[in-house]
């Protein structure tokens, strides 16, 4: 399969510019592509234990082959791990082993790596650089893209954080031969989200090939990759900090995050979004943006994936709906206590007013929508 190569640029205030290499067989080429970046006199890998035990051994051979000085450190696997600690632990075992600011961090694993190490880069000596090897499908197609790295706090999901962008982003999609089915149904709702927002072509042709892409069908997955890809990138370079449409690549989130959180993450993030997506959808529907002929199509859709009504609706059993609410309040689109919704309008588009893509909700609306779940 050919290699997919996407550029991303930012204008403003900084020129940030770096590439997206999208294909199969691309980490033996690790050292030819740290050769165009930034020179530096070592690298640390930072990676999960689970990850370390498949891939370790075989990474840190590509370095010594090439004569290149890198150090593997880990920690353990799952969002349980991302917070300020891990943070601390892996800066202290940087420091330890002497990195100064000449060190590129080599972040190799899913979401929580990728979003933990980018943030040990953001604040190592006031900023190192990195790259970034998504190895799950989730990582690759959202959260690899756009710069954000942070770690959750006990008050709730990525408050604490920074913008700071990788030098390169490597998408080997051999990482995907080894991935679970139910990992790659959690990738494939950020995938859906974007579709469902902003194209509605890819959002059919995953309808009409959702057999071939659970069975991992790699050409199939490359191109709902490259495609995820290059929508995020462009929303990304519109608005960076999440100003105005940066938003509604967090579609689904507002409710998904909240469910997650109250869940203690026993959820994958993106059955949470997928949950987010229906109750979101449902608002949208009940404020009359969406019909509820396409409202219909959004949860057959996600019901082919396993994201069902009932499913939500045992999910709704557990947490009530005052604490959901509640716990959207924290969310980082909330002003003066009130979250603002991104709204579908129709499949492969979000409802704007006067050029702003977020909408303050009445809390009662969301209540009436998350209850429709509930019968
Ligand atoms: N993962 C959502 C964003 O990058 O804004």
């Amino acid at each position: 399969m050919n290699t997919t190569l996407l550029n991303v640029k930012l204008p403003q205030p900084e020129a940030i510019k770096y590439q997206v290499n999208i294909g199969t067989e691309l980490i033996k080429k690790i050292p030819s592509l740290l050769g165009t970046l930034t020179p530096v006199a070592r690298y640390i890998i930072i990676t999960d234990t689970m990850m370390n035990n498949i891939y370790g051994t075989a990474i840190i051979n590509i370095f010594k082959k090439a004569d290149l000085q890198a150090d593997i450190i880990t920690f353990p696997a799952g969002e349980k791990n991302k917070t300020e600690a891990t943070h601390r632990k892996l800066t202290h075992k940087m420091l330890q082993k002497k990195c100064g600011r000449d060190t590129m961090i080599i972040a190799l694993g899913g979401g929580v790596v990728g979003d933990t190490a980018g943030y040990v880069a953001a604040t190592y000596m006031r900023g190192i650089p990195y790259i970034n090897i998504p190895t799950s499908f989730l990582a690759m197609v959202d959260s690899s893209i756009g710069g954000k790295v942070g770690v959750d706090t006990k008050f709730g999901k990525n408050l604490i954080g920074a913008f700071w962008h990788p030098e390169a982003v490597i998408v080997d999609i051999d990482y995907l031969k080894k991935l679970p089915q139910t990992q790659l149904v959690n990738g494939l709702m950020e995938s859906i989200k974007i579709f469902l927002t902003y194209n509605k072509e890819m959002l059919e042709m995953v309808e009409n090939n959702w057999k071939k892409v659970l069975k991992k069908d790699l050409s199939l997955l490359q191109k709902i990759i490259a495609r995820s890809i290059e929508l995020k990138i462009g929303v990304v370079t519109r608005d960076e900090h999440e100003a105005n449409e940066r938003m509604v690549v967090n579609w689904g989130h507002t409710i998904g995050h909240a469910i997650e959180h109250l869940s203690n993450f026993s959820f994958g993030h993106g059955y949470c979004v997928g949950y987010g997506i229906l109750v979101e959808s449902k608002i949208a529907e009940l404020m009359g943006v969406l019909s509820i002929e396409d409202f219909e199509k959004v949860c057959e859709m996600m019901h082919g994936f396993g994201i069902t009504k009932k499913a939500l609706k045992d999910i709704l059993k557990k947490f009530s709906i005052q604490a959901i609410v509640k716990q959207t309040l924290i969310d980082k689109k909330a002003r003066n206590g009130k979250v603002k919704y991104v709204l579908l309008e129709k499949i492969g588009s979000v409802k704007t007013t006067k050029g702003m893509f977020g909408h303050e909700i009445d809390k009662n609306m969301v209540k009436k929508a998350l209850t429709y779940f509930t019968k």
